[in-house]
């Protein structure tokens, strides 16, 4: 498995596949389709758990998915989302991470700039993942961030603050396209975009998304590989009609 540093490097050859995933069998198909790092996103809560906001979930959710992910898919790199609250002081973070540590994971994802609790991980040699622009956690709207200059500038400069904070990476949601080419430009961490145009060093996407397991819409930036939905359902209305027909 590839460790942090070696990710880091990676971007240089290459643009980084990342995608979620959150059980065993989803994890073991990622991993056999050659991607680079799965992301056990808290976006769990929506995707598998059917709660409105990521904010329902906390770390006994988390630990559980998160060892599941490990084992489906032990020669990929692992991120682990830590959970609204879960980082809410340093200390509670450190022993947070290392929960996750404990489990597999290869690194932890903190939403926002907390530079006291980015500092504690990476004094401890935790490696960590970064998250700008849209954070679901704490967002008020879903709407696109850093469209006024105002707001570009903060991000860019949050952006300069985690890297210098040496996180290998950052995931940059739901931006203009130009303020992510910018931020990859400024910064020697790999640059994760969701919705953040096409020069960021590589894009996660939500694997509900990607694989059309949920009906209805995805994100406008999200874009659907395959119908799994579809052809699911098909597969269990044939087993239905199957079972219906045998004679009784
Ligand atoms: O929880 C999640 O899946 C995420 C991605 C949207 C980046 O944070």
């Amino acid at each position: 498995m590839l460790s942090a540093r070696q990710i880091l490097e990676l971007k240089n050859k290459q643009k980084i596949a990342q995608i979620t995933a959150y059980d065993f069998a989803f994890a073991r198909m990622a991993e056999a389709a050659g991607v680079d790092q799965i992301l056990v996103g808290d976006s769990l809560a929506n995707t598998m758990l059917g709660y409105k906001s990521t904010r329902e979930i906390g770390m006994t959710e988390m630990l559980i998915f998160v060892s599941a992910v490990c084992r489906g898919a032990p020669n990929t790199h692992v991120i682990a989302d830590m959970p609204y609250l879960s980082d809410k002081d340093p200390e509670t973070a450190l022993e947070n991470a290392r929960k996750f540590l404990d489990c597999g994971a290869s690194s932890v994802k903190i939403e926002g700039r907390k530079k006291g609790i980015l500092e504690k991980l990476r004094e401890n040699n935790i490696e960590i993942c970064g998250h700008l622009g849209l954070l679901p956690q704490t967002a008020t709207s879903f709407k696109q961030a850093g469209k006024t200059e105002e707001e570009a500038e903060t991000i860019l400069r949050e952006a300069k603050e985690l890297d210098e904070l040496g996180l290998y990476e950052m995931v940059l949601e739901h931006i203009p396209n130009e303020l992510g080419e910018l931020i990859t430009k400024s910064v020697k961490s790999i640059t994760i975009g969701i919705g953040a145009g096409s020069h960021t060093d590589g894009h996660v996407t939500v694997l509900h998304d990607a694989l059309g397991i949920n009906p209805g819409k995805i994100p406008p930036f999200a874009t659907k590989f395959t119908d799994l939905y579809g052809t699911g359902r098909k597969g269990i209305e044939d087993y239905v009609k199957f079972v219906h027909e045998e004679s009784l």
